[in-house]
C-alpha cells in the first residue's frame, strides 16, 4: 500500500518535472540576437565558430566555394579585418538614387493603418535597373513600423526586419530603404514589425518593377486584401473594372493569410509570371483555374476581349466591360508542369548545402502557454533551425509538410526555384517563387543560390502562423546584427 503511494508519487513528481522543463524551454530570452537564434544547421557545410559557440552543431568538411557577387549592386568591401559584417554594412551601391519616395506611417484606429493616408498604400512604379530609396516615416504608429520588399532580392540592410536588419521605426523616426530593382516583376511591400497585426491592418501596397524596356503603363494590379472581414482588390470591395490591351498584364496580389484562386471566363489566359518571374514559353489556358499563394502574386495575360476574372471568395476584375458568364467549377492549372521547360544555371545536383524544413504540430508549450502547437524538424519556437550558409552555396532544401493546415513559407532575399513536388520533378518553366502554397501532405524540393549574404527570415506567412513561431532564419556565415529582438522589435 505505501509503496504504491510512493511509486505514484513519484510518477506525478517525474511527470510534472518533465512538462515544466518543457515548460521552461519554452520561453525565448527578453532580448536576444537574431544571429543567436534557434538551433544552428550546417547543412552538411562547415560552420564557423562565431556562431557556434554553444558548440551544439558539428563541424563536417565543406566545399570550396567561389565567390558570386549577388545582382543587387552591393557595396563590396563590407568584411572588416575580422572577417564579419554587420547588416548594416550590406547596402545598395551608393550614390544619387534613381527614384525616390516618401512613405508615411500612420495609425487611423484599432487595427487600421495607413500610408500616405490610404490603404493599400500608393502603387510605387519603377524600373528595372533603378536605384530606389524609399524614405519611411512613422507619423503616429505607437509599436513601430518597418518596411520590408517582399520577393525583392534587396540587400539586407534594406529588409526591413524589426530586430534583424533594423530597429522598429518609432513615431517622429524614419528609415531610409535603397535597393536596386534588378529584377522586372510584381512585389510589394508591408510592414514587418508586428507584421501579424499590421500587415492584417492594411500597412501595405504593391510595387511593380517594369521591364527595363516596355511603353508606358502596360498593365493593371489587383491587390487582394480583407479588411476586417471584408474581401477587397485594391481597398474595394466593388468590382473592380479595368481597360487592358492585347497582352497585357494583370498583376494580381495576394496580401491575405490563406490562398486565392483565379479563374477567367469569356477568355483563355497565359500565366505570365510567378511571385515576380517570367515563365517561359507560356501557353494559352482555358477553363482551369490558377491558385495564388498568400503573400504570392501571379501576373495574368489576358486577350483583349471581354473576360471577368473572378477572384474566389473575394471578388471580380471585369476586363474590357466584363464578360456575361461565371467560370462555375475548374481543375487546378498545375504550375510544375506550364510553360517551356529550359536549364537553369544552377548545380542542383552537387548542393554545397542540404536542408529540410519539416513542418508539424504537437501539443506543448511556447512562451509558456500551452496549446497545439507548429514545429519545425520537430521542434517548436523558440529551438527553430537556424540555417547556415557561405555565400556562393547552392542550396537544397526539402519542405515537407504533415501539420494539418498549408503552410505559405516564404525565404526572404531570395528566389527559390521548385525542383519538385511529392516526388514529381518539375517539368514545365523553370518555376522561381518566394512563396510556396505547401499543402498538408505536400513535399517540395527546391533550391537557390545563397548570393545575397545578411540573415534572412524563411518563414510562414500566413502570418498569425509565424506569430504562433512558424519562423526560422538563414544565416550567412561571418554576418552578425546589431539588432534584438525584444519588446520593442517584434517582427512577427
Ligand atoms: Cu512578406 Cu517575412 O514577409
Ligand atoms: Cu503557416
Amino acid at each position: 500500500m505505501r509503496v504504491r503511494a510512493v511509486l505514484a508519487l513519484l510518477g506525478t513528481g517525474i511527470l510534472l518535472a518533465v512538462i515544466g522543463w518543457f515548460w521552461a524551454g519554452s520561453f525565448a530570452p527578453d532580448d536576444l540576437s537574431a544571429a543567436d537564434m534557434g538551433d544552428v544547421d550546417g547543412g552538411g557545410g562547415t560552420v564557423r565558430a562565431e556562431r557556434d559557440r554553444s558548440g551544439s552543431t558539428g563541424m563536417t568538411g565543406g566545399g570550396d566555394h567561389h565567390d558570386h557577387h549577388g545582382g543587387n549592386g552591393r557595396d563590396a568591401g563590407g568584411h572588416n579585418a575580422g572577417g564579419v559584417v554587420s547588416v548594416d554594412r550590406l547596402v545598395a551601391r551608393s550614390g544619387p538614387a534613381d527614384r525616390h519616395f516618401v512613405l508615411r506611417a500612420q495609425q487611423a484606429g484599432p487595427h487600421r493603418y495607413l500610408i500616405n493616408g490610404r490603404t493599400p498604400g500608393p502603387v510605387l512604379r519603377v524600373r528595372q535597373g533603378d536605384l530606389v530609396e524609399v524614405k519611411l516615416i512613422n507619423e503616429s504608429v505607437p509599436n513601430g513600423v518597418t518596411l520590408h520588399w517582399h520577393g525583392v532580392d534587396v540587400p539586407n540592410a534594406a529588409d526591413g526586419v524589426a530586430g534583424v536588419t533594423q530597429d522598429a521605426v518609432k513615431i517622429g523616426q524614419e528609415y531610409v530603404y535603397r535597393f536596386v530593382a534588378d529584377r522586372a516583376g510584381t512585389f510589394w511591400y508591408h510592414s514587418h514589425q508586428l507584421s501579424h497585426e499590421q500587415v492584417l491592418g492594411g500597412l501595405l501596397g504593391a510595387l511593380v518593377v517594369e521591364p527595363r524596356r516596355s511603353t508606358a503603363e502596360s498593365d493593371a494590379v489587383a491587390l487582394i486584401h480583407l479588411y476586417q472581414g471584408k474581401r477587397t482588390v485594391n481597398g474595394s470591395a466593388a468590382r473592380l473594372k479595368i481597360n487592358i490591351r492585347d497582352g497585357q498584364r494583370l498583376r494580381v496580389i495576394n496580401t491575405d493569410n490563406g490562398p486565392v484562386t483565379l479563374q477567367v471566363a469569356g477568355a483563355g489566359y497565359r500565366v505570365l509570371a510567378t511571385d515576380g518571374s517570367d515563365v517561359v514559353g507560356p501557353t494559352e489556358v482555358r477553363d482551369r483555374e490558377v491558385t495564388v499563394t498568400a503573400g504570392g502574386r501571379v501576373d495574368l495575360g489576358l486577350d483583349a476581349i471581354p473576360a471577368t476574372v473572378e477572384i474566389s471568395g473575394v471578388g471580380w476584375v471585369d476586363v474590357n466591360g466584363g464578360a456575361p458568364t461565371t467560370a462555375g467549377t475548374q481543375p487546378e492549372l498545375d504550375l510544375l508542369r506550364y510553360g517551356r521547360h529550359v536549364p537553369v544555371d544552377l548545380q542542383t545536383a552537387t548542393p554545397d548545402r542540404t536542408f529540410r524544413y519539416d513542418l508539424g504540430r504537437r501539443p506543448g508549450f511556447v512562451r509558456g502557454k500551452p496549446g497545439l502547437w507548429w514545429t519545425i524538424n520537430g521542434k517548436m519556437w523558440p529551438k527553430v533551425p537556424m540555417f547556415m550558409v557561405s555565400e556562393g552555396d547552392v542550396v537544397r532544401m526539402t519542405i515537407t509538410n504533415h501539420s494539418g493546415d498549408v503552410h505559405p513559407m516564404h525565404l526572404h532575399g531570395h528566389r527559390v526555384l521548385i525542383l519538385s513536388r511529392n516526388g514529381e520533378p518539375s517539368t514545365g518553366s523553370p518555376w522561381w517563387l518566394d512563396s510556396i502554397n505547401v499543402r498538408d501532405g505536400d513535399t517540395y524540393v527546391i533550391a537557390f543560390r545563397a548570393d545575397n549574404p545578411g540573415i534572412w527570415m524563411d518563414h510562414c506567412h500566413n502570418l498569425p502562423h509565424a506569430a504562433q513561431g512558424l519562423i526560422a532564419h538563414l544565416m550567412y556565415q561571418g554576418v552578425t546584427t546589431p539588432y534584438r529582438l525584444n519588446d520593442t522589435n517584434e517582427p512577427e
